[in-house]
């Protein structure tokens, strides 16, 4: 892994209004950048999967219905592109862009990649009360992580193990 998350973290969460609630903040991009380490699997780009996890809700411009965040999280990283992801390659810039503008749009796209980056979003989903679905997984080891019958008792141990990690890091 190439990219510096760390300093892509600081530099998006520096500039998440204060305003805009917890919902789609840092600690949400920390627990999607976990799970995306959770559901790796051989093929896939970490680095894309990490780079997602910190811009894909980077420009929203409210916590709620605001359906165009993802494709103005992909124009987004045009601009950051030499100043934040240089790290990154054409086919990385790419893959990244996608992801970010079909996360709220399509359920899976083949691509492993992206599929994790959906997946890894949506395992977060019960911090609005949402269960994920099975079907709506894009990968089988998402669909049976979600499927777990402790599912809710596995992310409540998960959240507080994020937490705590971030507190030490
Ligand atoms: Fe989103
Ligand atoms: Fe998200």
């Amino acid at each position: 892994m190439k990219l510096n998350v760390k300093r892509l973290r600081r530099f998006t969460a520096e500039r998440w209004p204060k305003s805009m609630g917890k919902t789609h903040g840092v600690n949400h991009w920390d627990r999607v950048a976990r799970f995306g380490e959770m559901l790796f699997q051989e093929g896939a780009d970490m680095d894309v999967i990490q780079a997602f996890a910190y811009l894909h809700d980077s420009q929203r411009n409210n916590d709620g219905e605001d359906y165009e965040h993802g494709p103005r999280a992909s124009k987004f990283i045009d601009t950051i592109r030499v100043s934040q992801l240089s790290a990154l390659n054409d086919e990385q810039i790419d893959k990244l862009k996608r992801a970010c503008e079909l996360h709220t749009i399509e359920d899976r796209t083949g691509d492993i990649t992206i599929d994790i980056c959906f997946d890894s979003d949506r395992m977060d989903l019960l911090r609005v009360g949402i269960t994920p679905l099975p079907d709506r997984m894009a990968t089988k080891k998402g669909a049976d992580l979600v499927s777990i019958p402790n599912y809710k008792e596995f992310y409540t141990d998960f959240v507080k193990k994020v937490k705590d990690e971030i507190a030490n890091d």
